[in-house]
């Protein structure tokens, strides 16, 4: 390219890329995906560097965002250089050979320089969860070039573990408590969050450590389980509202909330893997600094290697990509940085000199994974009715394979979306699945786009029951005012039924529509209504299903509260908030009669979720339901006092660690909340047990050294079954 159309390319290029860092890092909302950015950052580095006469721009974000105080931090927050190119890695390789004074292969040799002593080989896999699989570094699987090459003893240790996508974070801990926690902003100076922060649950306010760092700055990534992720979505797409287009918007749209009672409403998650400004030593090496962290009490990766040489740490990248569908966080890579941290020093940094956000240090490098991706062609587009009447487009596909499942559909979001993406109904599209499970639209495939394809027209009309289509106030979505819409119907009476509501056994999605059909039921009660001669005229020799059917209806009359809360549709009250009002608000009365007051003391009820449930509560034809609904016999179940028998963990707190063979760490949690008891994510003599699983480690060997009783699963479980 000649200079002067150069000039104008990389001009290009770094307006466009301001913009998308603009939405990427204030707004949450990235219009492309990360895999796109980083081809445009590519090519613009790729110019750059031919083009010596053009300062050189490297990624710069900037979180920083109203509402907030800022906070400078101590030691600058840098980036990393990313690659998802094995050469480029292999590039990588050849720079830490030489920044470390090693004889890169087949170079001449380098000036002898004195080299810190090697880790100890000891130091390997001290983890308080060791890595999955066997080292790579001692043990290569590679399916690579023939017989692979042994790494010298002289070749430098890395770590390998994954990128989190999440949000970076900065915790400082002052003898040994947490007393802030920092977002990066511009990498000299964040947004201070630690009211938000304090929230999460598995972050320990201190560390279990008698002599703890008087100061130390603790850097790891805040993030989203898919799981939770979808659930949010869903309640926001509920709400009409915009959803997030993947785990770490939400985090970062999250993190920034200023309300910290909704922040502790999703379930935000912490890991720690690096250490900014310390007053004191903490480690040698990356593995022995994951040691100290985990000892500590606090979060780490679970999958870590440690391995000698650039083939042992490209296995174990493999062998990562392998086991990272089924990690329950988004990964967008492997992270892999030189163990012995004097080498990291000697190695230092790019671009410095310049503030830290234009540093990346030259001792580690991300090695993306490019999303799985697909090329299929939209058959229709239909529109979803939710139960609230939000409007959601969908993409009818061709099925295609990606990432190993069959994709049929994927969700369109909204009209902005659809008019954004210009998604036409004959496209072909192509959908990506990056870390998140749901698969998205990225863009159409414009050279294959046929003559006759005309622009998709949103519906002005619900297509269920053709009433005018109203825009949600603040939002993205039209919504179908019609309250008696028949789609909304099935979708209200389909949730209150459903195992996570009601639960009302052989009432599903299908039952319901053939009754509604049949005119038996319209509303909520009129499920109460139904009666075994309602029911036979619509199946043959019926007898015995619709008598357990009837059965189950009426078992549901003493459902607990909280799933009659939860099946009431509110906004924002998905099943967690319903428990937390039952456990507050103990009858139907109580619930009617709760004012903002009321509802905003309840921990885990933020501003906003209160605000709906207001909104709702003030509904006449919400009350008049209600009332019909204990009219017709239904009289929830209070959630129990907590007894001596129910809540055995009453006043305890109780620590996990590694995994319970018939329990997730969520279940244990439930488990352990639900008898009266605390988790705790530290042992300290405060500790009452320690529950421990495989591969448990350094906080079983804590638990023993100061006498705390350890309980497994089976002793667990003994506690916490029923009592006469
Ligand atoms: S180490 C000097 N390790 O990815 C920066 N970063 O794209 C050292 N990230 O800024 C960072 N997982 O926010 C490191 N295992 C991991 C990570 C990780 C996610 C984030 C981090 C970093 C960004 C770079």
């Amino acid at each position: 390219m000649s200079s002067p159309s150069a000039a104008a390319r990389i001009a290009q290029l770094r307006s466009e890329l301001a913009h998308h860092d603009e939405l990427y890092y204030r707004q949450a909302r990235p219009e492309i995906s990360d895999f796109e950015y980083d081809l445009l950052k590519k090519e613009l580095e790729a110019l750059e560097a031919s083009q010596p006469a053009v300062a050189s721009s490297a990624r710069i974000g900037d979180d920083r965002s109203e509402g907030f105080v800022r906070a400078r931090h101590l030691q600058g927050m840098t980036t990393l250089d990313n690659t998802y190119d094995e050469a480029e890695l292999r590039e990588f390789h050849t720079r830490i050979l030489k920044l470390t004074g090693r004889k890169p292969a087949g170079s001449a040799a380098e000036p002898s320089v004195e080299l810190p002593p090697p880790a100890p080989e000891g130091m390997l896999f001290a983890f308080d969860t060791p890595p999955p699989a066997p080292a790579a570094a001692t043990k290569p699987t590679s399916p690579s070039p023939p017989a692979a090459p042994q790494p010298s003893a002289d070749e430098p240790l890395y770590t390998v573990e994954p990128k989190v996508d999440g949000v970076a974070i900065s915790l400082t801990y002052t003898e040994g408590r947490l007393t802030r926690a920092v977002t990066r902003g511009d990498g000299e100076e964040g947004d201070e969050v630690t009211a938000n922060v304090r929230t999460i649950r598995n972050l320990p306010q201190s560390l279990s450590d008698a002599t703890p760092p008087p100061l130390i700055e603790i850097r790891g990534e805040i993030f989203l389980r898919n799981e939770e992720f979808q659930r949010i979505n869903r309640l926001q797409e509920e709400a009409g509202l915009e959803p997030y287009a993947n785990p770490r918007n939400l985090t970062a749209g999250t993190v920034k909330l200023l309300d910290s009672a909704e922040v502790a409403s999703r379930g935000l998650e912490i890991v720690l893997y690096g250490i900014g400004h310390s007053d004191t030593a903490v480690a040698e090496t990356q593995t022995g600094l994951r040691a100290r962290l985990a000892a500590w009490g606090l979060p780490v990766l679970p999958h870590f290697w440690t391995v000698r040489g650039i083939d042992a740490a490209l296995t174990a990248i493999r062998e990562l990509d392998a086991l990272r569908h089924g990690f329950p966080f988004a990964t967008d890579g492997a992270v892999v940085k030189l163990d012995n941290m004097a080498e990291q020093r000697r190695a230092g940094f790019r671009g410095e000199g310049q503030s830290a956000r234009k540093l990346s240090p030259r001792w580690a490098c991300a090695y993306k994974f490019a999303p799985d991706r697909a090329e299929t062609l939209v058959r229709d587009i239909t529109i979803q009715v939710g139960r609230t009447g939000a409007l959601t487009p969908v993409a009818e596909l061709e099925p295609v394979l990606l990432a190993g499942t069959t994709v049929r559909r994927a969700t369109l979001h909204n009209a902005d979306e659809i008019a954004r993406k210009d998604v036409r109904i004959g496209d072909t599209v192509l959908i990506e699945k990056a870390g998140e499970i749901i698969p998205a639209v990225i863009s159409v495939v414009l050279p294959k786009r046929p003559p006759t394809c005309a622009a998709y027209v949103f519906p002005t009309a619900c297509p269920a029951c053709q009433t005018p289509v109203v825009r949600v106030e603040g939002g993205v979505a039209w919504r179908c005012p019609n309250p008696d819409c028949p789609e909304q119907l099935l979708r209200r009476l389909t949730h209150f039924a459903s195992k996570a509501c009601l639960d009302i056994e052989g009432l599903g999605e299908e039952m319901v529509a053939l009754f509604v059909s049949n005119k038996l039921i319209r509303t909520l009660p009129d499920i109460f209504r139904l009666r075994a001669a309602d029911l036979l005229p619509l199946k043959k020799s019926g007898e015995v299903w619709a008598a357990k059917l009837i059965a189950a209806i009426d078992t549901a009359r003493r459902a607990d509260l909280w799933r009659v809360i939860h099946g009431l549709g509110i906004t924002q009250v998905g099943a967690a908030s319903a428990k937390d009002l039952a456990r507050r608000l103990p009858s139907l009365e109580l619930f009617l009669a709760a004012d903002e007051l009321a509802l905003m003391s309840i921990s885990g009820i933020g501003e906003r979720t209160a605000a709906f449930i207001l909104e709702w509560l003030r509904n006449d034809s919400n009350r008049r339901l209600l009332a019909e609904l204990q009219a017709v016999g239904l009289t929830p179940t209070p959630p129990a006092a907590p007894t001596a028998a129910t809540a055995p963990l009453t006043g305890k707190t109780l620590v996990l660690t590694g995994t319970l063979p018939g329990l997730s760490r969520e279940q244990a949690t439930e488990m352990i909340e639900a008898a009266g008891g605390k988790v705790s994510g530290s042992v300290s003599k405060k500790t009452s047990y320690v529950l421990a699983g495989e591969e448990a480690g350094s906080k079983l060997e804590k638990a023993q050294s100061l006498g705390i009783p350890i309980l497994y699963e089976a002793a667990f479980r003994a506690l916490l079954a029923p009592r006469e």
